[in-house]
């Protein structure tokens, strides 16, 4: 371990401070009700923020991170939505920092009217010296601005960085998601299910730049969120309070990575699913047959197949071929619009074919 001196030598390089033990306790602030407060009578803005206040459980992010384990070793990570003492992407990472083997974790915190701060712990760092690195060595290193993932010191942190893990705030997506583009890093975070359906989303996808993550779509995932009445009225059976804390349940939730997990390459058993054109209409508008339910894609059929977006949950890309998504693909003769039969619309496709 490093001595006092270096030690102390090291965190003035951070220009941080220790954190006092004891500090770092995961809670959810009732702020979302401070900050949507409408000053300005911008309503849309103000409910974009509030549904990006949901703050992911320890063991849903534990059940998806199992499947990265060994990638993680060595690595730099950055969750760069991550309000350190609430959110659990830190702790997690804090907490399995030497059973992961990482280098160095940073977590920074977004204060959209003021100046924040990073907590990082490192594996040089052993701040108590107990031998040990862990959530009790973190730092504190005080930002100049509010902690934006765009902002400079951010992209500085992104810049260190070799992955980034965070749950995304909803209503910047299109632009987190450029931001992860440009910079090359490797990624793993959490968004909502429709985000498949967005021209910037699905083009990654479709390159195999972008896929889903481990943990199956529409499970069930439930969400501390702010102790603000509005979760209460709203969300009625997807609501529940427990040890205080309020809870939300959602079940568009999906993981967006482009690191490689054994899930993506296993091909889909498609043994005994016959072709027929009764069971597989074709669209009117479109020269692909209409598969309803991603369990029944018809084995050997080799024209063009129109599934639903939760064909991503099991695309192994050894199996299939995307060609692109109704509303955006090149010879849709409608563009922007969905496909029909019999004059009927039909919910977003996928459209594929088999290798
Ligand atoms: C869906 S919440 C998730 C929080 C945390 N990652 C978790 O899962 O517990 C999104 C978080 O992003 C933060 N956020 C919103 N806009 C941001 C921005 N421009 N830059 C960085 N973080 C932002 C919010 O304050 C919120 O804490």
């Amino acid at each position: 371990m490093a001595s006092t001196k270096s030690l102390s030598a090291k965190i003035n390089e951070l220009k941080a401070e220790p954190i006092v033990e004891g500090d770092l306790v995961v809670k959810v602030p009732n702020r979302a009700a401070k900050r949507t407060c409408v000053k300005n009578g911008n309503l849309h803005k103000a409910k974009a923020e509030k549904n990006d206040e949901f703050y992911t459980r320890l063991e849903d992010i534990e059940a998806e991170i199992k499947h990265y384990r060994k990638y993680f070793k060595g690595k730099v990570v950055l969750c760069n939505c991550d309000d350190p003492e609430w959110s659990n992407f830190f702790r997690f990472f804090a907490l399995n920092f030497m059973f992961l083997g990482l280098k160095k974790l940073i977590a920074t915190h977004y204060e959209p009217n003021g100046k924040s701060y990073a907590l990082v712990v490192d594996s040089t760092l052993d701040v108590n010296g107990d031998g040990k690195i862990d959530l009790k060595d973190a730092v504190r290193v005080p930002l100049k601005g509010n902690g934006d993932f765009r902002s400079e010191e951010c992209m500085k942190f992104l810049d260190e960085a070799d992955v980034v893990v965070t749950n995304i705030p909803f209503s910047l997506a299109r632009e987190y998601l450029k931001v992860m583009k440009d910079s090359k890093k490797k990624f793993l975070f959490m968004g909502n299910v429709n985000m498949i359906t967005y021209k910037e989303f699905f083009a990654e996808i479709k390159a195999n730049r972008l896929w889903l993550g481990c943990t199956a779509l529409n499970s069930n995932v439930w969400f501390r969120v702010p102790h603000n009445e509005e979760y209460r009225k709203t969300t009625a059976g997807h609501f529940k309070i427990e040890n205080g804390e309020w809870f939300r349940k959602l079940r568009t939730i999906c993981w967006y990575t482009n690191i490689s997990h054994s899930k993506r390459n296993t091909p889909l058993d498609l043994v005994g699913n016959e072709y027929s054109p009764e069971k597989y209409p074709r669209y009117d508008n479109y020269d692909a047959i209409e598969v309803s339910k991603v369990s029944e894609i018809p084995n050997g059929y080799k024209g063009v197949m129109g599934v639903p977006i939760t064909f991503l949950d099991k695309y192994c890309p050894e199996q299939f071929e995307i060609l692109g998504i109704d509303r955006y693909i090149e010879n849709n003769p409608h563009p922007g619009k969905r496909f029909t039969i019999n004059g009927k619309e039909v919910y977003a496709r996928i459209l594929i074919k088999a290798k």
